[in-house]
């Protein structure tokens, strides 16, 4: 099967993202070219997942493709038992209820937009304690996802270990970059909170593109498979929930995996009443099928190296153009600093969302703002979160572009970079409360 692609004039594009507030999560899908919003749920199904679709086993209860994903999630993560969910925000609203009581502290490395808001949501406080390259974009540490051990164990010292009900560790971590964490580091943060008896529970969404990372620069680990990297992960982990969307190659789905019983009887019966039966989860029996079959596609090798190859392609052209990028080059995307492709923009006048609408106007290439309007607001004084990073990420679905069409992408951002003295900053006009980035409105200024 293939996608047709449109092309626009500039004419339309001009009207297309006038109407849709400048925010590119509000355009139309018809009237974008080369869709790098995300590479969540539009990556490419592959033949053998199809197939599965038509085996789907649509019982309300105890479906056979239920037991074909627990039997890969088993097999592949490890973890005991699993609870289906629509998606990775399903599997977080469920874990942050049950874990997190009033008070609670959450260190992370680097926030996740619906990850920390579900713990917002649950009356706990994330902490960011990632290693301080990670907010640099000219960084070229390897492993810049790491957590920094000694803001773990100030953070264990300064609340108590009572308060810290589990360390929430990301892979490939998205706002970072998509930049991985080292085996190294997850053994040490292991070792430290176990001392403390502190849960880690792992976003295990891009888990894959951070084993072969691991696999690509950690020592000792070059013989290895990314299948038994990603197992090493889980085990040193107390549970994970994951977006399936994004490595597990399908269009919708998530789960939660866990190891303690008590807490796995908690979390499917909470999915009873947010989700669905506990062996649906919100899927469809074919959507489980795609998804245990997707798992194992995952891991393998040939697909996971075509995959982040592709990514460094586009990377590695628009850093030899003299592009500012996140660097390293991260599994799933490039990331722009639009600090330093528009340094006279105050913040305040969002850059990246700026630049990222500008790309859209030139190409119709469709990108995502991650900076201010994706921080938010802190929750209890309402003020903005001004965070270091102000970035724009072209985001590779899976399995769907080719190469030339990277080239028109690398193009188009020469391009707007060539004449970014032209681009005005926005002021917001509209602001949802939650989550703002997906629905925010806004306005050019005047020159
Ligand atoms: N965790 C990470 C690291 C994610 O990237 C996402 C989604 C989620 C959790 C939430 O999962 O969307 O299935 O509910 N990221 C998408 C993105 C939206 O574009 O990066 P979800």
């Amino acid at each position: 099967m293939v996608e047709r692609v449109r092309m626009t004039s500039r004419e339309e594009r001009e009207r297309a993202i006038r109407d849709a507030g400048y925010n590119t999560f509000l355009l139309r899908s018809r009237d974008v070219y080369i869709d790098l919003l995300t590479d969540s749920g539009t990556s490419a199904m592959s033949d053998e997942q199809w197939a599965g679709m038509m085996r789907g086993d649509e019982a309300y209860a105890g479906s056979t493709n239920f037991y074909h994903l627990e039997d890969a999630m088993r097999r592949v993560y490890g973890y005991r038992y699993l609870v289906p969910t629509h998606q990775g925000r399903g599997a977080e609203h469920i874990i942050s209820k049950i874990l997190i009581r009033p008070g609670d502290i959450i260190p992370g490395n680097m926030y996740f937009t619906t990850t920390k808001l579900h713990q917002e949501l649950a009356g706990g406080k994330f902490l960011d304690v990632i290693i301080d390259e990670a907010h640099d974009p000219a960084s070229t540490h390897p492993f810049k996802g790491n957590v920094d051990l000694d803001k773990l164990e100030s953070a264990i010292r300064k609340y108590g270990a009572k308060k810290i009900p589990y360390v929430s560790m990301a892979v490939s971590v998205n706002m970072a970059g998509g930049q991985p964490i080292s085996l190294e580091n997850l053994r040490a943060v292991r070792s430290l909170t176990k001392a403390h008896g502190i849960r880690v529970i792992l976003d295990a969404t891009r888990v894959a593109e951070n084993a072969y990372f691991i696999k690509r620069r950690e020592p000792g680990q070059q013989k290895r498979t990314i299948a038994e990297i990603v197992g090493e992960i889980c085990s040193l982990t107390d549970g994970c929930t994951m977006s399936a969307k994004k490595d597990c190659l399908v269009n919708v789905g998530g789960f939660l995996a866990l190891n303690e019983e008590e807490i796995y009887e908690q979390a499917s019966n909470l999915c009873v009443v947010y989700e669905g039966l506990h062996t649906y989860g919100g899927l469809a029996g074919r959507d489980m099928e795609a998804l245990a079959i997707g798992i194992g596609e995952s891991v393998e090798e040939d697909h996971i190296r075509a995959r982040v190859g592709q990514v460094e392609y586009l990377g590695k052209k628009l850093a030899g153009w003299g592009i500012p990028i996140v660097l390293p080059i991260g599994g799933h995307a490039v990331f722009i600093d639009a600090r330093k492709v528009l340094p006279r923009l105050p913040q305040k006048h969002f850059p990246a969302q700026a630049l990222s609408a500008a790309i859209y106007l030139d190409s119709g290439v469709r990108t995502m703002e991650r900076g201010a309007v994706s921080a938010g607001r802190n929750r209890e004084t309402g003020k903005p979160i001004w965070p270091r990073l102000e970035l724009v990420r072209l985001t590779l679905p899976r399995r769907v572009y080719t190469q030339a069409h990277m080239d028109v992408v690398a193009e188009s951002v020469l391009a707007v970079h060539e004449s970014r003295d032209q681009i005005l900053g926005l002021k917001m006009v509209y602001e949802p409360r939650f989550l703002r980035f997906f629905q925010a409105k806004f306005q050019p200024l005047d020159s």
